[in-house]
């Protein structure tokens, strides 16, 4: 039976201390709502409910939802966890299977919330609980002398025994939507939290006679909630922790498994080597035997076999063909394009440029908006002044040119094939093939020049 998953995600979150709702704070660069909401729409891809209030539009506004399959509900008032529910009764069908999922409960995953579904197909109710050595804040699962379930009691309404059960409730929990709409009915605010309380579903499944199955999650973490900036950190390093080692096992080196950050996805071929502090956004492919020293950002960008990557590089929205070599202290900028055995050295900006086979912009230079052919040499210095204030214009440089440093190439510019440009040179016209161009002033020396004196 395919379940329909209901996110429950308007609540405020005071002690993130935000002015962003707290679904929307990010783990690993994505807001935890989203999170949830991929993991959920892995069980069901055509309809899935979140219930939002606090933030207000903010929320369905932050997220993606490219095939519109979610249904936006709306809680004025948080009134509590039933009362979140109540509001998704009507896009709710009495023989959906609702799977209820908290939209700050970024990393349960897809198997555990299967088995939790599984469960309900057996039972009135199935609870996803867990086993914590602090169960403080979390409501206490009370079980009769045989084992089984009789209800879910809070924190602020236990006793002192009660409070002593360190099996707790995570929050997830699936029935019948028929069965969720007669308990609601009946889900009252007398507790000390004046709430209305989903976890009352319980003892009202257990008073009819029914039959509640319990789920319990081995992994703690998953089922981790996030109600401050401490733990928010403490789910990252853990998700992070898990991209990790779905790394190793894939066959990657990582240097520190502890300082990887993928923000994104990184997808990576045989005998690559990821040094310390790389961070990983968008998404990302890395060819075999690619090695990428420490300190690097990679977002979106596709880097094919053999490349290196040197300390301290940033490469962004590039496609770097095999071979190439970049670093340390480079900087590809959106629309580079590193045709095979490129090499780009220390203090080079590229934007929006191609660089071709075997050519080589090896120190302190900016090339933006060209198209450079194969086995081109850019001098140390070399600028190409793109802009002129207005415009941006393109700069076309053949093959195997040769560019003398710290020379200026004022576009729009053309460089023919086999043109040399001197150093120093600032080339406002086009360059000729096969010739030596250059723009300099001549040099010339003033014999028995006196330097000025003190008066
Ligand atoms: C709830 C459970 C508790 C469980 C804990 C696990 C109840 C009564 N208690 O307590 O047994 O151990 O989660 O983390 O269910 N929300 C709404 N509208 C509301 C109130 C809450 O959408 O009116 C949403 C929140 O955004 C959040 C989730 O429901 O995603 C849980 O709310 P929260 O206030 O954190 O519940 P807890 O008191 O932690
Ligand atoms: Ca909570």
């Amino acid at each position: 039976m395919r379940c329909l998953p209901v996110i429950l995600a308007a609540g405020k979150g005071t002690r993130m201390r935000s002015s962003l709702p707290k679904v929307l704070h990010p783990i690993a660069g994505k807001p935890m709502l989203q999170h949830v909401v991929d993991m959920c729409g892995q069980l069901n891809q055509d309809r899935l409910v979140v219930v939002y209030g606090h933030g207000g539009d903010q929320v369905p506004n932050a997220l993606h939802d490219t095939d519109h399959i979610i249904h936006w509900m709306l809680q004025q008032e948080q009134l509590g966890t039933g009362h979140a529910l109540m509001q998704a009764l009507e896009v709710i069908n009495d023989d959906d299977l609702v799977l209820v999922a908290y939209g700050d409960v970024p990393l349960v995953r897809t198997e555990t919330l299967q088995a939790l579904s599984t469960a309900a197909e057996q039972a009135s109710l199935s609870i996803l609980t867990t086993r914590l050595e602090q169960p403080t804040g979390y409501g206490r699962i009370v079980r009769n002398t045989d084992g089984f379930i009789e209800s879910i009691i809070e924190e602020k309404d236990a006793t002192d025994e009660i409070r002593c059960i360190n099996e707790v409730n995570t929050g997830f929990m699936a029935a019948t939507g028929s069965n969720f709409k007669r308990w609601l009915e009946q889900i009252t605010p007398n507790n000390a939290q004046g709430e209305y309380y989903l976890t009352d579903c319980v003892a009202l499944a257990v008073a009819e006679g029914g039959h509640v199955a319990a789920v319990v999650c081995p992994d703690p973490v998953e089922v981790q909630g996030v109600n401050n900036r401490l733990q928010q950190a403490q789910l990252e390093r853990a998700y992070q922790l898990r991209q990790a080692n779905a790394l190793m096992e894939a066959g990657v080196t990582l240097m520190d498994p502890a300082r990887i950050d993928i923000r994104g996805e990184l997808t990576a071929g045989n005998d690559v080597t990821l040094d310390i502090n790389i961070v990983i956004k968008g998404k990302v492919t890395l060819g075999h035997n690619v090695v990428v020293g420490p300190n690097c950002i990679l977002e979106n960008c596709h880097i094919a076999d053999g490349v290196t990557i040197h300390a301290n590089s940033i490469i962004e929205s590039a496609e770097i063909a095999n071979h190439c070599n970049i670093g340390p202290f480079a900087r590809l900028r959106p629309g580079t394009i590193l045709s095979k055995n490129a090499r780009i050295g220390n203090f080079v900006e590229i934007k929006k440029s191609h660089i071709g086979e075997d050519s080589k912009v090896n120190h302190l230079s900016y090339i933006g908006d060209s198209q450079m052919g194969a086995r081109v040499n850019i001098g140390a210095g070399t600028i190409t002044c793109n802009y002129d204030g207005v415009n941006k214009h393109q700069t076309i440089i053949g093959d195997d040119v040769f560019v003398g440093s710290s020379s200026q190439l004022v576009a729009p510019v053309t460089l023919g094939n086999k043109a040399m440009i001197g150093a120093g040179s600032t080339i406002t016209k086009d360059a000729s093939a096969d010739s030596l161009t250059l723009s300099r002033a001549k040099q010339l020396t003033l014999k028995g020049w006196q330097r000025p004196t003190k008066k």
